[in-house]
């Protein structure tokens, strides 16, 4: 079994770059599939679930060459095949969008039900309600959802939730329909806009990527033949920054979008950080503890809930008492059990986490509960007093590429071991 060994105590200092969004890229892979030829892919991050998705596409038909360890090459000329792979598709939540891909490039998909985190229940029916207004017959049973349409026909649909999966997978399964498509109420997260901007460039009509309604006008065919770049990953470059801060570092973090983290920004100026934009850079800085604060994950352009876990470690060690309210996921406090054992004194209960700064942690066996728990659960070793040993980093390799050599570059002690 692999762990990582973090020797804590040391505040960061240096520069990182940060890689493509994960939410993104495993959404731009299956919408290659509505591509009848062959485009180039850059900036992918190189994570277990690109990988995945790699193997994936390839066994559906599509002809894939990796130029270097970010870029690829894609050809889904001769891809007919609708039934993807279950053991595959069940490893990851992202498979879901095999789906809408799947439907509208066969008009028929089968995939079995999708894996990731276990963040709580991730129902998908509004995918399915999307698929069916669009004339689709959906099926789910045996750990399979089945779809299939005569044709794909647009029309408008309002999504009851603000949903980032659904929001693209009606785009995904609406881009070659016949007609107009209008999804109302969309999810409006960086990422939406990339995949709809990969798909406008191969050939596609979606305009309003971005604002609560996306309208798509479908085209006969993407005919794909050029290169598109996956935006920076702003869970990532936010993961460095709350690192900085929570570790009285000075962090230089290049390769971002510092649009995409205005929130964050704000929240770590509140809790005493310092954050300089200059371009794509950003520096943070901190030199005190940090201030509590109150904090609620949001929808884009919400406080994000894939930085929750990362902020809860800056708060178990803040001046006072904060309070996050969790309104995605019904699980994303599992971490706080863990930074307990670490010394943090945490009080999560439902929706609600109560954070009782204290002013240190000490190093502990902990284990990565889903992908960010994970990544906080470095910045808490970090900060630590003492040696932390960190498990289950399956789930951290599935969304952060080569995260122990950055934070090695920063200055962190950190080391992955066999056991
Ligand atoms: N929801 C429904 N029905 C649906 C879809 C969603 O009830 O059909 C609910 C969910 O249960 C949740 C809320 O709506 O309470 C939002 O879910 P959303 O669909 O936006 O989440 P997702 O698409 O499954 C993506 C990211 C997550 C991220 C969320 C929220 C991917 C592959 N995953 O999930 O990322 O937390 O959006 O921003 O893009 C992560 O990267 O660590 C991660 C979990």
């Amino acid at each position: 079994m692999e762990k990582l060994v973090i020797k804590g105590g040391t505040p960061l200092k240096g520069e990182v770059t940060i890689s493509g969004a994960k939410n993104a890229a495993v959404a731009i892979l299956p919408a290659a599939l509505l591509i009848n030829g062959k485009c180039t892919i850059e900036n992918l991050p190189n994570i277990s679930d690109v990988k995945l998705s790699c193997e994936i596409l390839s066994k559906l038909g599509a002809k894939i060459e990796w130029i270097d360890n970010n870029t690829i090459t894609i050809d889904t000329t001769n891809v007919c095949e609708h039934q993807a792979p279950i053991g595959l598709t069940s490893k990851f939540r992202a498979s879901y969008y095999l789906i809408g891909s799947l439907l509208g490039r066969c008009k028929k998909a089968e995939v079995g039900s999708p894996g990731g985190c276990n963040l709580g229940s991730r129902p998908i029916d509004q995918h399915i309600k999307g698929f069916e207004a669009l004339g689709a017959t959906v099926k789910v049973s045996n750990g399979k959802i089945k779809a299939s349409a005569d044709k794909l026909v647009g029309t408008s649909i309002y999504l009851d939730m603000v949903s980032v999966g659904a929001t693209i997978n009606v785009m995904l399964a609406s881009v070659l329909a016949e007609g107009t498509t209008i999804i109302d109420n969309a999810a409006k997260e960086p990422h939406i806009v990339d995949v709809a901007n990969f798909l406008n460039t191969m050939g596609a009509d979606i305009r309003g990527a971005g604002t609560d309604v996306i309208k798509v006008n479908g085209v006969k065919e993407l005919k794909g033949g050029a290169t598109y770049s996956v935006v920076p990953d702003q869970i990532e470059a936010g993961t460095f920054m709350l690192a900085a801060v929570a570790s009285k570092g000075d962090i230089l973090i290049k390769n971002c979008i510092t649009k995409h983290l205005e929130c964050l920004t704000a929240k770590i100026i509140e809790i005493g950080g310092n954050v300089e934009e200059d371009g794509d850079t950003l520096h943070v800085w901190c030199n005190k503890r940090p201030q509590k604060a109150n904090i609620k994950t949001l929808p884009y352009p919400g406080f994000p809930t894939d930085l929750q876990p990362q902020m809860g470690v800056a708060l178990s060690i803040a001046n006072g008492t904060s309070i996050i309210n969790e309104s995605i996921w019904e699980s994303r406090f599992q971490y706080t059990n863990e930074l307990n054992k670490m010394g943090a004194k945490i009080t999560a209960q439902g929706k609600t986490a109560i954070f009782e700064g204290v002013e240190k942690l000490y190093g502990a066996p902990v284990y990565a509960t889903d992908l960010r728990a994970g990544a906080a659960l470095i910045i808490a070793g970090i900060i630590a007093e003492g040696t932390t040993e960190l498990y289950n980093l399956s789930h951290i390799d599935r969304g952060y590429e080569n995260i122990e050599d950055k934070f090695r570059n920063l200055g962190a002690d950190i080391t992955r071991v066999n056991e």
